[in-house]
């Protein structure tokens, strides 16, 4: 297929020259950036708000939330005295510096003013994605073994506190809270304004964002508080955070790109930040950007694949002439989407690569460069990205392998939570291996070309088919269950799951629908299958592990390659 490329626009004659800024780069400069170079003083949530305030911007917009018609906005000084009360109250309920303060509710001002509020003590803060069902809520509590959990009356349910020996306090953000938790409300009103914050070490915990792979449980991913050099710096380059930006992304803090750049790098950088509370439509979305004169948005093939659907006309009915940067994340970003883009927002979609054990912006379009429409982009300055063998040898261009990044930026993880097997399964020698493949082409640019594992991509979100399947087993008519991505052209992939049944039931439309819905209601609603397929028997190998390989060729009718471990008795 012949590929379209986009020139940098002459829009904007003040943008960061790629090749310049990467042959000067050091980590070391970026950090000159922070007062803490100079008086070792360091937190997160002072970098993103209070600062701010101490250099005079205390009465800028920090934060528009809109959801619906309602609509509110916060300066960093409101923002300053709302994590300050907030600190307030997660302290005299107990937390303290280390300990792990999960957040589980839905886009809300109090979901960030908490937020920043744990982190003014030190705490490590678990955000939860608001459709987690009680398994993957209590999965995630257990093995963090989380002390504190703030989160709202139409979630608490699914808070298996009599399972969870470590987790102290419950906070309620809601009305007429009963006494069996704090009420978040009541205990805000009556806190003090002012807070002591907590000063850290550079590699103090930060944010634990629990994700998912092709085996075991979902993996507790650590970043720390050093990791804000890159979040600052990708913000400043990649977003191309400005002054009077008003800045949206899309993804909610369940994910990292909710938290890195919907939270860290934008209010680092000092830009309004935007916040939208409900789900998607079209109308929702380009509402917001003409109400709040969005300049820089950054959000997800899926998204644009769903507004590209919902046709060009409507795209008419908005302005959104405020638009002036546009970015994307989480899967790849088909030509034709960036064609369309081109075409109705007469703009570039910039897309970027990231994974959020990286913690932040590795491969992207960057602002000034030349976009091959589908390649993910070139390193961003300060990481050095290859595609290698399995054996760690680098592999010239154009050829497909493990796509590998050289293991030392400010925002890699430092940790799996207490799972240093799997931490130091990422890794061939100095490479962090990302478990995609790619290839790099003679100009440089990389090219996503799909996962090495059997990792779901759906709608943007990773999930692990071993924690679905372990749900499925689960239900009283499956015996066996092996998952696997299935290619869709609006999703990306979706989850479709073969099952074998149990004696005594058989195949109809009725059990598929209650299998559906027993995995929606007990783990989450995007990791439901929308496909299932009944078989008598399951293919597996001689030590009894589903061949997903085998069934995705079946789902493609494709060869399954090499099928001598298979057990076929
Ligand atoms: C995929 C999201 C193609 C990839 C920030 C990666 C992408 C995984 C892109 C990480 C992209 C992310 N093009 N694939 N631009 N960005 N991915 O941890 O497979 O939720 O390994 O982080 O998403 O997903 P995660």
């Amino acid at each position: 297929m012949k590929v379209e490329v986009y020139k940098s626009t002459d829009q904007n004659p003040n943008l960061t020259n790629y090749e310049e800024t990467r042959d000067n780069f050091d980590w070391q400069e970026v950090e000159k950036h922070f007062s803490w170079h100079e008086t070792g003083k360091f937190n997160m949530a002072y970098e993103c708000i209070d600062k701010h305030v101490d250099d005079g911007y205390g009465d800028k917009t920090a934060l528009h939330y809109k959801n619906g018609d309602s609509r509110s906005s916060y300066t960093f000084k409101d923002l300053k005295t709302a994590s300050n009360k907030a600190a307030n109250v997660l302290k005299d309920a107990g937390v303290e510096k280390g300990d792990r303060v999960f957040i589980f509710m839905a886009r809300s001002p109090e979901l960030y003013t908490s937020l920043l509020g744990a982190l003014k003590i030190g705490a490590i803060v678990g955000p939860l994605f608001e459709a987690f069902m009680e398994k993957a809520v209590k999965d995630r509590l257990q093995n963090s073994e989380a002390k504190v959990i703030i989160t709202s009356p139409e979630l608490v349910g699914r808070i298996p506190v009599d399972d969870l020996p470590d987790l102290e306090k419950v906070i309620l953000v809601g009305e007429n809270v009963s006494a069996d938790y704090v009420d978040f409300k009541t205990e805000y009103e009556k806190a003090s304004d002012e807070f002591d914050i907590e000063w850290l070490d550079k590699e103090d915990g930060l944010i634990l964002h629990y994700t998912s792979g092709s085996t075991g449980q979902p993996k507790g991913v650590l970043h720390v508080q050093y990791a804000m050099v890159q979040h600052y710096i990708s913000g400043k380059y990649v977003l191309d955070l400005k002054e009077d930006d008003v800045y949206w992304c899309t993804a909610d803090p369940g994910w990292v790109t909710g938290t890195s750049y919907g939270i860290f790098a934008p209010w680092l950088n000092r830009a309004t930040n935007v916040v939208v509370g409900g789900r998607f439509s079209p109308e929702a979305w380009y509402g917001a950007i003409e109400d709040l004169n969005v300049t820089v948005w950054y959000s997800a093939p899926t998204a644009f694949r769903m507004l590209m659907g919902a046709g060009d006309e409507i795209v008419k009915k908005y302005d959104l002439s405020s638009l002036r940067h546009v970015l994307s994340v989480g899967e790849p970003l088909n030509p034709e989407v960036v064609k369309w883009g081109m075409d109705v927002y007469h703009l570039r979609i910039h897309d970027t690569w990231w994974m959020t054990e990286t913690g932040a912006h590795m491969i992207v379009n960057f602002p000034s460069m030349d976009i091959k429409g589908g390649s993910m982009g070139k390193p961003i300055p300060g990481v050095e990205a290859a595609i290698i063998d399995d054996s760690g040898n680098e592999l010239p261009v154009n050829r497909m392998g493990n796509l590998a990044l050289k293991a030392n930026w400010p925002s890699m993880m430092r940790e799996i939570w207490k799972n240093k097997p799997k931490f130091d399964s990422y890794f061939i020698g100095e490479w962090y291996v990302s478990g995609d493949s790619a290839y790099q082409d003679e100009d440089g640019y990389f090219w996503f070309q799909g996962r090495v594992d059997d990792v779901i991509m759906t709608a943007g979100e990773r999930v692990g088919p071993f924690e679905i399947e372990s749900k499925l087993v689960e239900h009283e008519a499956v015996q066996e269950a092996g998952v696997i991505g299935k290619p869709d052209p609006v999703r990306g992939e979706i989850v479709k799951a073969f099952i074998s049944l149990r004696e005594g039931y058989s195949p109809s439309d009725e059990l598929k629908e209650d299998i559906r819905v027993y995995v929606k209601e007990g783990l989450a609603a995007h990791a439901a299958p929308r496909e299932i397929e009944f078989k008598d028997k399951l293919p597996k190998t001689r030590s009894g592990k589903i061949m997903r390989r085998v069934l995705k060729a079946w789902e493609l009718n494709i060869d399954a390659g090499d099928l001598s471990s298979m057990d076929d008795d």
